[in-house]
């Protein structure tokens, strides 16, 4: 697929570097374009591109930046009526210890509405950089999930088939609203990542008995 990552951050370094080895076609753009280039520079395949125009043609758009950067992100990314954009932010307070907003609304709703027309699912908000960076696999079989809720069936797909083509498991979480129970679960990974000590290897994942 032609993938567009927004923001060359620990994520969207990470992104770059797993959807190269997956085979896509990767575009990288950032705020400071060195960064991008840099990020570009280590994964070949991968191009930096500047903000403007730099959505067009994509089959899918990674949205790798802050919450409060995200919707600028994208209307300074070009026309993204009709585009599958992925959400990955968590609304985080200034000490990572809390969200701004949940319960009536969530991060990928408010994206949704600030950029109508673009077809927004949420996922891979509880996958810490670490983990997307060093891959999917804990061993033992065991593979970590990344959970997708959208309105849209065809971003759903489009953000199903990146995650198992860098091999994650995917588990439906239903519509777009269900941000306001992801982006909580990110919020419990990050206290029991960085709070509780146990370090940025961890994952949730949702298990059923056979
Ligand atoms: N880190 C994790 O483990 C993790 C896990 C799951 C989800 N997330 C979410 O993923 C998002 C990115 O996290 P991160 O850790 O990668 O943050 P980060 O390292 O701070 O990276 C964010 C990047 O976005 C760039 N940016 C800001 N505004 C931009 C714009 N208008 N256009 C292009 N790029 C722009 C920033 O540029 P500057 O360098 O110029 O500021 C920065 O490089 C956040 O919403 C976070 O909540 C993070």
């Amino acid at each position: 697929m032609k993938i567009t990552v927004i923001g060359a951050g620990n994520m969207g370094a990470a992104f770059v570097k797993q959807l190269t080895r997956a085979g896509h076609q990767v575009s990288v753009t950032a705020r400071d374009s060195a960064k991008a280039a840099q990020v570009a520079a280590a994964n070949p395949g991968a191009k930096a591109v500047p903000a403007a125009g730099s959505v067009e043609g994509a089959d899918a758009i990674v949205l790798a930046t802050g919450y409060a950067d995200a919707a600028g992100a994208l209307r300074g990314a070009g026309d993204v009526a009709g585009k599958v954009v992925i959400d990955i932010t968590n609304p985080l307070t200034a000490d990572y210890m809390g969200l701004t907003l949940g319960h009536a609304t969530s991060a990928a709703e408010e994206i949704a509405k600030a950029v109508p027309g673009a077809e927004v699912v949420k996922a891979f908000n509880t996958v810490f950089a670490q983990v997307l960076g060093e891959g999917a696999d804990f061993g033992g079989g065991r593979k970590v999930e990344v959970f997708v809720a959208s309105d849209s069936e065809r971003a759903k797909s489009a953000a199903r088939a990146i995650a198992e083509s860098m091999g994650f498991a995917v588990v439906d979480a239903g519509p777009l609203k269900n941000a306001r129970y992801l982006e909580p679960v990110a919020g419990l990974n990050i206290y029991l990542g960085y709070g509780a000590g146990l370090g940025t290897a961890i994952a949730p994942v949702w298990i059923r008995k056979a």
